[in-house]
Order: structure tokens, then C-alpha cells, then sequence
């Protein structure tokens, strides 16, 4: 067993005990699954991460404007920090905090970035921002930045959505700032090919969260006995990705069972794509009253500014 927070036993045996079955996406970022995200994001079909490195650099000097310098950057979901090195050297950075869910795989990360920046203070804070997230005493309080890249957002219905875009606001002053990164609405062929890619890494990623809840619960799931499945539902304007048994199959964990029927599946993520303008109006509704925002020529993904 590896190590697990108090509520991560009820919350999955809470979901795989649904019909439909759940998993909570947050599970996918063990340390293999945070590195098949870092190879999904170079596969040719998943346009997010390299769409979003477009815009910033093509908008670099606005963006650096908007902002000014000497900011508390404050990454969510840091992952392997290489947005937030572009983003703290063009607007002058003077503190770096990395928010991220996967302990390992950020303190090899942070590791890393201070070695790149040698004069910049920087924290590790391992959090679950979708729970009571607070930042470290020594954060400083004036001038904060969140940044919130890779549409990590898009894994929120729209109601959770706006409550983590409420939070953000609120550990921002008067002077803060909040910089996302959001997936737009487009050909459902481009979306259903970026999450269920020619090579696999996506449907390898979607199954390796079954290893990380054998080990948190102590279950016995097989992963190959599961489908990897992913499609754009156009009626939520959700990318669904789901893992659908291969056969009748029984799961046990320390506590429980559960049967699953063939074709029977689990829910185990949920990737909105907005309009700008929709996005912009749950800004709203979260607190923010200032927005801007910029895309790249095929309007495939957006970055915006907001401010209280
Ligand atoms: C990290 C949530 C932004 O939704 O595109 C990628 C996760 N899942 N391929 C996304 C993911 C399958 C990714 N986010």
C-alpha cells in the first residue's frame, strides 16, 4: 500500500460502488500516470498543451504588460513546472509556489526549477485544490498571479468549476491576478482523436488508474480485462472517458466487491470544452470582474486574464 489521505478509501470505494461506476480523475497522477500525461502531451493528436505554448509566446509582450512584473506566481497542478519557467522569466517573477497533487513527481520538478533560478524563492505545497487548500505562511500576500494551465479546469463540471475559480479568487487581494488556460469547442473528430490517440498513451494512462487504486484500496482490477473508451458528448460539451469491462468480471478491495457486467463501464473523467464567452461569464459568477483573452488562429483553445 502506499501512502493515502483519510479520505481516499471512502471516496473510491464510494464511487466504484455507483451505477455508473466512478473514479475521480485526480487518481490518474500516480508517478507512471503523471508521466504518460507528460507523453500525451506530445502526441501529434493532442493539440492542448502545444495550442497553449503558441498563444503565450505569440502573446508574450501583451500578456507581460497585462501582468508586470514581481508577482507570487502561484502554479495549480504544477506538474513538471516547464509553463511556469517560461511564465516566471517573462514577467519577472519574484516568488514561485507549485501546487501540485503528486508529491514525487513535483519535488523532482521543483528540484529542477531551482536549480534554473537560482535567486527565486520557490515552495512545493502537495495539495488536493479540489479539498481545503491553503497556501504556506510564507507566501507573499500582495501582487499573487494563480496560474491555472492546461485546462485543467475542464475537468470540473461547470457549477464545480466556478467554486475553484471562487477559491482562487479568494486567496487573491485586490492586486491579484488569475491566468487559465481553457479548451474551446471544436470538431468532435479533432477531440475524439486527441483522447483516444493512433499510439495508445491515452487508453495506457486510463488504465494505469486502475494500478494506483489497486494500490490505494488494495483491489485486484486487471487492467487489461478494460476498454479504453473516449468520446465527445456534444449535449454536455464534455470530452467522457470511460474504461469499459471486456467481460463479467468481479473487483475486490480490502472491504468490498463489486460485479461488473461486460460492456459494463467506469466513469473516470470528464474534459469540458467551452466558449470564450461562457468561460468568461463563470469568471463572472466566480468574482472576477475583468477578462481578457487570447487564442490561436484555429480558435482551438484560449488563455485568459482575469482580475477581481
Ligand atoms: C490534464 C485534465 C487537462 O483533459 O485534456 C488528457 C487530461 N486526459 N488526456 C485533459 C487528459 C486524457 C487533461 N487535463
Amino acid at each position: 500500500m502506499e501512502p493515502t489521505t483519510s479520505s481516499d478509501y471512502p471516496d473510491i470505494v464510494t464511487g466504484l460502488l455507483q451505477t455508473p461506476a466512478t473514479i475521480a480523475p485526480k487518481y490518474f497522477y500516480d508517478a507512471r500516470g503523471s508521466a504518460l500525461f507528460e507523453d500525451i502531451t506530445r502526441l501529434p493528436e493532442y493539440y492542448p498543451t502545444r495550442t497553449e505554448q503558441a498563444i503565450m509566446a505569440a502573446h508574450a509582450p501583451a500578456m507581460a504588460q497585462a501582468l508586470g512584473p514581481g508577482r507570487t506566481v502561484i502554479e495549480l497542478g504544477a506538474g513538471n513546472c516547464h509553463k511556469a519557467r517560461a511564465l516566471c522569466t517573462l514577467i519577472q517573477a519574484r516568488h514561485y509556489v507549485a501546487v501540485d497533487i503528486s508529491e514525487a513527481f513535483m519535488q523532482a520538478a521543483v528540484a529542477g526549477m531551482r536549480q534554473a533560478f537560482a535567486h527565486l524563492p520557490i515552495d512545493a505545497v502537495v495539495a488536493d485544490i479540489t479539498g481545503d487548500w491553503a497556501l504556506p505562511a510564507q507566501v507573499p500576500t500582495a501582487r499573487r498571479l494563480v496560474f491555472y494551465p492546461g485546462s485543467s479546469i475542464g475537468n470540473f463540471d461547470p457549477p464545480q468549476a466556478q467554486a475553484l475559480l471562487a477559491r482562487m479568487r479568494a486567496v487573491l487581494g485586490p492586486d491579484g491576478a488569475l491566468l487559465v488556460g481553457v479548451d474551446l469547442v471544436k470538431d468532435a473528430a479533432v477531440l475524439n482523436a486527441a483522447y483516444d490517440d493512433a499510439a495508445g498513451v491515452t487508453a495506457a494512462f486510463n488504465r494505469n488508474l486502475l494500478d494506483h487504486v489497486n494500490r490505494l484500496i488494495g483491489a485486484d482490477f486487471d487492467p487489461h480485462q478494460w476498454h479504453h473508451r473516449a468520446f465527445f458528448n456534444a449535449a454536455q460539451s464534455r470530452i467522457e472517458m470511460h474504461l469499459e469491462a471486456a467481460q463479467a468480471l468481479e473487483v475486490c478491495w480490502r472491504s468490498g466487491k463489486r460485479c461488473f457486467a461486460q460492456g459494463e463501464r467506469i466513469h473516470t473523467e470528464n474534459s469540458y470544452k467551452y466558449r470564450v464567452q461562457d468561460f468568461v461569464m463563470l469568471l463572472r459568477d466566480a468574482g472576477f470582474t475583468q477578462a481578457q483573452a487570447w487564442t490561436d488562429p484555429r480558435q482551438w483553445f484560449a488563455v485568459v486574464l482575469a482580475k477581481p
